[in-house]
């Protein structure tokens, strides 16, 4: 045996515990038993269980109380066989809707539930492995359409994926524009269970209000001038799928009352209509507004937002994730290359260089936006730095060297030390090539305007390997 489970089983026959304690003891298992459930958890509470046989019918708690009991500590561990009745399907069914993995049904021979044993045996060793692999393997570098590698994006995938799955209707997700709100809601709905039903994404900005009311919840034939037909609106169009509402601080503060009433009562009432209509939709809401300030402005009413709050996501703006910005650039390129037939190999590093230390103040859409322009005007081999948008450059230019200073101290976390040498040795060479420049080259002259004595400067000029001859006007 290649893993040895620990088994416990929990059956009131004595007859049974001590048949399947021979018999798996022989076979060379461990295992332990009990006559109830109550002394079965307070074994499986103390001691680390890897397959639990459970009967159902217990004196005191029963079997499938016991399982649920166990599956609410742990989904996946121990592996649960119950042992049900011959011919009781329908408990055997309950009992796998609550988190059994097996069953096997009395009376029963050795040789059966040995087989059950060995197969459990192998699952388990395997999800064991599976477990350990996943932990080497390196953190997922994209959720959807998503791209990022920095800490804080990484964090968000890991959110976004619990979420997704998990069964909570509302959801809203923040940031300035340009952060991948849209991009996120559509990942949440993609990687749920409800990616086969409808996604439906409504622009809350864009969409005039009267219409907004008749587009979400529909109407009856005649309950308006131009309701010519009853028309279904999104959210039964949507039902059992996802809503995104798109930048829903713009929306009019009559129609979030409604919307409110949707999301507390699943229900909704077409316009005119006279019932309610049940609805289960998940509504993923987006703001790039600070909504709590629009709330103490009146503008937003605040039992919609903490109905909205119970899950917030927040996507930082890209100037606090650098480290996302190259590897969104080169996808960007790659992307818009196959657009445009083009064939730009990549980033020279002043260039990417130039990109991580804008502020990107639209975001990743503004970064979207500029790769496209580049790609689609400069044939070039590699983009270096003179194909970057002279704003671009002309606002990195504007910086003063301390900032450009704090920027690269930012970037590399240098020490005091390192972060001044750095600053020192870029001022010596600007200095002294310049020096160099003005006096073509001799150093005597360079040593009296610079009132520095020649051996230092020609100490600093080695440091650097700069040249004198390479100065003079040959
Ligand atoms: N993490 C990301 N990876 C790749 N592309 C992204 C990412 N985030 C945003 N984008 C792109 O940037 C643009 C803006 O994203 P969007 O979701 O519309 O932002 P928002 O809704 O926050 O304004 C879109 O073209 C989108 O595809
Ligand atoms: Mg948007």
């Amino acid at each position: 045996m290649e893993f040895e489970p620990s088994i416990l089983l929990i059956d009131d026959e004595e007859n049974i515990r001590k048949f399947l304690t021979r018999s798996f003891t022989k076979k060379g298992y461990k295992i332990k038993t009990a006559p109830t459930a109550e002394d079965g958890w307070s074994i499986l509470s103390k001691e680390k269980i890897d397959i639990l046989i459970l009967d159902i019918n217990l004196p005191g708690m029963s079997g499938i109380d016991l399982l649920q009991k166990i599956r609410e500590v742990d989904e996946k561990s121990p592996f649960i066989v119950m042992i049900t009745a011959y011919g009781d399907v329908k408990t055997a069914v309950t009992a796998m809707k609550a988190g059994a993995q097996d069953y096997i049904t009395k009376p029963f021979e050795f040789a059966e539930i040995e087989i059950v044993i060995q197969q459990a045996s192998k699952f388990i060793s395997l999800s064991q492995k599976v477990d350990i692999l996943e932990k080497q393997i390196p953190k997922r570098t994209s959720f959807g359409d998503m791209i990022a590698q920095s800490p804080a994006m990484l964090e968000i995938f890991d959110i976004i994926s619990k979420v997704s799955k998990s069964p909570t209707s509302t959801i809203l997700i923040t940031g300035e524009t340009g952060t991948g709100k849209e991009l996120a809601a559509r990942a949440i709905h993609q990687s749920s269970n409800r990616s086969k039903k409808p996604y439906i994404a409504i622009n809350c900005t864009t969409i005039q209000e009267t219409l907004l009311e008749s587009e979400l919840f529909g109407h009856e034939k005649g309950s308006f001038t131009d309701a010519k037909e009853r028309k279904k609106g999104l959210f039964e169009l949507a039902n059992g799928g996802t809503i995104l509402l798109d930048e829903i601080g713009d929306m009019d503060v009559k129609l979030q009352a409604k919307l409110l009433r949707v999301l507390q009562e699943k229900t909704i009432r077409r316009i005119g209509g006279e019932s309610d209509i049940p609805i289960d939709i998940r509504v993923i809401a987006t703001t790039h507004q600070e909504l709590e300030n629009a709330v103490s402005e009146g503008k937003f009413r605040q039992d919609l937002f903490f109905r909205l709050n119970v899950i917030p996501i927040e996507l930082p703006p890209l100037r606090k994730r650098r480290e996302d910005i190259s590897m969104l650039a080169e996808a960007f390129l790659a992307h818009f290359n196959k657009d445009f037939g083009k064939e730009i190999k990549g980033f020279s590093d002043s260039a990417k260089k130039a990109l991580t230390n804008y502020p990107w103040n639209g975001n990743i859409r503004e970064l979207k936006n500029v790769i496209e322009r580049i790609v689609l005007i400069e044939s070039c081999e590699e983009i270096d730095v003179h194909n970057i948008p002279k704003n671009i450059l002309a606002y990195l230019g504007e910086m003063n060297s301390n900032q450009k200073f704090l920027l690269s101290l930012d970037e590399d976390n240098l020490s005091f030390n390192d972060a001044k040498n750095k600053i020192v040795n870029e001022f010596e060479v600007n200095y002294i090539t310049s020096l160099l420049e003005k006096t073509n080259g001799n150093v005597t002259q360079s040593s009296k305007i610079s009132q520095t004595d020649r051996s230092s400067l020609q100490r600093i000029m080695r440091k650097h390997g700069i040249k004198s001859e390479n100065f003079r006007d040959s």
